[in-house]
């Protein structure tokens, strides 16, 4: 079926000028055939009313949860949190039970989560089995199997030779390595940042912790030649370090997210872990030091670290609850309000940190509204403003901590391969033609 969306306005991302285009796809093929105005007849259209329509979303860090833990979150329920924030691809972490360490095992979330069909699934394989830090996992299988990155995400490497080993392998098949950085002899059994801890009489995670392994990994990625990339980026050491690295010319990128873009330990005023996450929310000139990266570009890209835990897992106090906060449903209209509604930032900026640029950097395809592209596009409503609901959330998890926030630049439809997989009514309307 062909099918036309009409009415959108669209984003020229050099110039950050916009345009009303239709574009022309095909739900068979998944491409798009065509963009612009005039196009031909379709069997389906879909008629905006001038919002914004982009490439689809692509967060290159979230936790599905499948195999294992399923009351937390299953690829069927993230990949519904990924629609419904517009995520047309999502790169998911292996820390799952068992962990993504087997080509079987990858093969399985491939499978299942294009059974699901709701958003593009794809995987990032352990670089150790078991997460144990040990032995290093078959590179080149898991890659077949459509591994695309390394990680042992939840956990650093701690043994610097093994890491040094798994950079050079990593060199040689091209896959990047994306480091969860965490010294642990630093951080030992740490749950919040210092002064946070300090305050609350909990051990604490240092900054030293994370960029004392982002210097190690740096060195070794210098040497080895492999594509480094920095999950969730914290501390202003860190972002300093980035910086120094893209300045040696290191094959490096990095990643932040909304949280640590708009948060900071200070919110954290009482025994509740919905502001547990690793790494922990930091200080005000931590939190200075990421935007300031993000904005000149030493942070590349826009990741959620969705993080989905129950309820129960959650409301046992900061000490015994589990890292993490879920993010796929709210990141878009926190950056939109926060950084482009505000002048911070321009709409394509954000756009290419969302979408283009997180897209090329672990070799996918999509970022882009041309003929031949997938048809993956999301379409943003930037004047309703609406409260951030977890009740509403597709996610199994609630554990966010914007809840209530007043936000605009929702995703109002997504669209994946050139169907429908997010629709939020009434504010678009389709017909057949
Ligand atoms: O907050 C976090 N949660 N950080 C991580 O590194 C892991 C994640 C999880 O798996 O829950």
């Amino acid at each position: 079926m062909r099918v036309r969306i009409d009415g959108g306005t669209l984003l020229e991302p050099i110039l950050n000028k916009r345009y009303q285009a239709s574009v022309l796809m095909d739900d068979q093929t998944g491409l798009i055939l065509s963009v612009g105005t005039d196009l031909p007849e379709a069997d389906y259209v879909i008629a905006l009313n001038g919002e914004l329509l982009l490439p689809g979303l692509v967060d290159l860090h979230v936790h599905l949860r499948e195999p294992g833990f399923e009351a937390k979150e299953t690829i069927a329920t993230g990949a519904a949190a990924a629609a419904a924030g517009g995520f047309t691809q999502v790169a998911c972490m292996p820390n799952t039970n068992p962990p993504l360490d087997s080509p079987q095992l990858l093969e399985w979330v491939v499978k299942a989560s294009e059974d699901v069909g709701l958003t593009r699934v794809r995987p990032i394989a352990c670089i150790t089995m078991g997460q144990a830090g040990e032995v290093l996992t078959d590179f080149a299988a898991l890659q077949a199997a459509g591994a695309v990155a390394l990680s042992d995400d939840g956990k650093g490497v701690q043994h610097g030779g093994r890491m040094r080993e798994a950079f050079e392998r990593a060199a040689a098949v091209g896959l990047p390595i994306a480091i969860h950085a965490e010294d642990e002899t630093i951080s030992g059994a740490g749950v919040l940042h210092s002064s946070a801890a300090r305050r609350l009489g909990l051990t604490d995670i240092p900054p030293e912790a994370e960029s004392a392994m982002i210097a190690r990994d740096i060195l070794l990625a210098e040497q080895t030649g492999a594509h480094l990339h920095v999950c969730h980026v914290s501390v202003e050491s860190a972002v300093s370090l980035v910086r120094w690295a893209k300045s040696r010319g290191v094959r490096i990128s990095a990643e932040v997210t909304p949280h640590h873009l708009l948060l900071t330990e200070a919110v954290i005023d009482r025994d509740d872990a919905v502001f547990k996450v690793n790494p922990p929310l930091r200080t005000e000139a931590d939190r200075l030091a990421c935007i300031e990266g993000f904005l000149d570009g030493t942070l590349d890209v826009l990741a959620t670290d969705h993080a989905p835990h129950t309820a129960a897992e959650k409301s046992q106090g900061v000490a015994a609850a589990p890292f993490g906060m879920v993010g796929l449903e709210t990141a878009f209209a926190l950056m939109y309000t926060h950084f482009v509604a505000t002048g911070r930032m321009t709409l394509s900026d954000l756009v290419h940190r969302a979408s283009t640029a997180p897209t090329s950097l672990f070799q996918l395809n999509g970022g882009v509204i041309v003929p031949g592209a997938p048809a993956d596009l999301t379409v943003i409503d930037e004047k309703t403003e609406r409260l951030v609901t977890p009740d509403e959330f597709a996610s199994k998890g609630r554990n966010t901590p914007f809840a209530g926030w007043r936000l605009v630049g929702w995703p109002v439809l997504t669209v994946c391969a050139g169907k429908v997989v997010y629709q939020r009514q009434p504010t678009v309307g389709g017909n057949n033609a």
